[in-house]
């Protein structure tokens, strides 16, 4: 007797499941390299880009990996916490030395910022049934398909006026007066994706203020440290912060300024209000780790690990992604003074800027220009260079629209 008639037939399962959505962000990347054209510009994904256009593995990076090569004597298992030497170093840098060691600050390693928000959500949907999120829009691509994954009911909030090309404040305190004791929000740590806006110390000081009065949840999710105005000073609004809420998660990426991207480096920490609720805490996360990935992956971890507690490679890092910060922000200002409409660039932070343009104006710039970028507007602002912005600034120059409300 064959096999086929001794088991049971059953329905087809693969046969009824639809295509996912394309991720219409990461589909820009096959996008561009199948593109033949010489001078194409590709400001699509946020990849930091040199003035050559690549995407180097940082020198500091590069020693470190030497280093390992050299010195690590086991690839054995670690824990769902991951590195945790890796975790204690990088909060420091985070959140400086003092509140770093605080008792109720707990932390894990993740597989990059997105496993952190990953874990981060599922914790608080397990927290809390029917739990809503507030996110304020336009944000990362992936935010609300990740919070909603997680089990969190997602409610938008106004964030950017996209007249003004700029944070409309007020209009997001104004939206959250909507919000419920309890419901959580998610706020970007510095150097806001696609916006590029970092909150002031006044505006963190003020939300902050709203979290206590309204018994918001924080979680805050911070990936581009050191690309806005500096390593501390993107971090020095955050803190200020930190220090008038009694609990938080906060999601870190070392994607962008450790130039890490594949190596899904990223780290998640818990402010609680005591050592012992941190313990519980810190246990749920692992064990939330451990049924989405078991134990986080190593090399990147090791290598942020390495390059902060020697202080050669640290201050190689440093001045390394002080570069990649000074390109950017000369970018940036070289965008701002080519047309009053593009004028907010200048002055808002890091990688990615929106730009007033429509969606068929982007379909039209990548079809007769070769310019690749989200179909929001978003650009990458590293990805232009001294000799392709000039370029960039003609063919957008009458595309730009009076802006577009959010
Ligand atoms: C981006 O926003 O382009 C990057 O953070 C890459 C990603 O994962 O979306």
């Amino acid at each position: 007797m064959s096999v086929s008639h001794v088991l049971a037939p059953h329905a087809p399962l693969f046969a009824g499941i639809e295509s996912a959505a394309p991720d219409a962000l990461l589909a820009l990347i096959g996008l561009h390299a199948a593109d033949p054209r010489s001078g194409k510009i590709d400001v699509g994904v946020g990849v930091y880009r040199d003035e050559a256009g690549a995407t180097p593995v940082l020198a500091a990076v590069k020693a470190a990996e030497h280093q390992l090569l050299e010195q690590q004597t086991s690839k054995s298992y670690l824990g769902p916490e991951g590195d945790v030497q890796f975790t204690r170093l990088l909060a420091d840098i985070l959140f400086g030395t003092e509140f770093a060691r605080a008792p109720g600050l707990v932390g894990l390693q993740t597989p990059g910022g997105t496993g952190a928000l990953r874990v981060a959500a599922e914790l608080l949907a397990q927290a809390g049934a029917g739990r809503q999120v507030w996110v304020g829009l336009p944000t990362w691509a992936n935010h609300i398909p990740l919070l909603a994954a997680a089990g969190l009911r997602v409610r938008e909030h106004r964030f950017f006026d996209g007249i003004r090309s700029d944070l409309d404040f007020d209009g997001m305190i104004a939206a959250l007066s909507e919000a419920q004791a309890g419901d959580i929000l998610l706020l970007h740590g510095c150097c806001h994706n696609p916006t590029g806006i970092s909150f002031s110390h006044d505006q963190w000081k003020q939300l902050a203020g709203l979290c206590v009065s309204r018994s918001l949840f924080p979680l805050i999710d911070i990936a581009y440290q050191g690309l806005g105005d500096g390593l501390r000073e993107d971090a020095v609004g955050m803190r200020l912060f930190l220090e008038h809420v009694p609990e938080a998660l906060i999601a870190y990426s070392c994607d962008k300024n450790f130039g890490l991207y594949r190596e899904r480096v990223g780290a998640l920490w818990a402010w609680t209000r005591s050592r012992e609720v941190g313990g519980r805490v810190m246990s749920q996360l692992c064990a939330l780790a451990r049924v989405n990935w078991s134990m986080p992956p190593d090399h990147g971890a090791a290598l942020v690990r390495l390059i902060l507690s020697d202080d050669a490679l640290r201050a190689s890092w440093m001045s390394e992604l002080e570069a990649m910060r000074q390109r950017i922000a000369a970018l940036r200002v070289h965008l701002g003074s080519s047309h009053p409409k593009l004028a907010p660039i200048a002055r808002q932070k890091g990688m990615f800027a929106m730009l007033p343009i429509l969606p068929d104006a982007v379909a039209a710039l990548r079809q007769e220009h070769a310019i690749y970028m989200a179909s929001n507007g978003r650009i990458n602002v590293a990805g232009l260079s001294e000799s392709s912005i000039d370029r960039f600034c003609d063919a957008i120059r009458s595309y730009l629209s009076d802006g577009q409300s959010a």
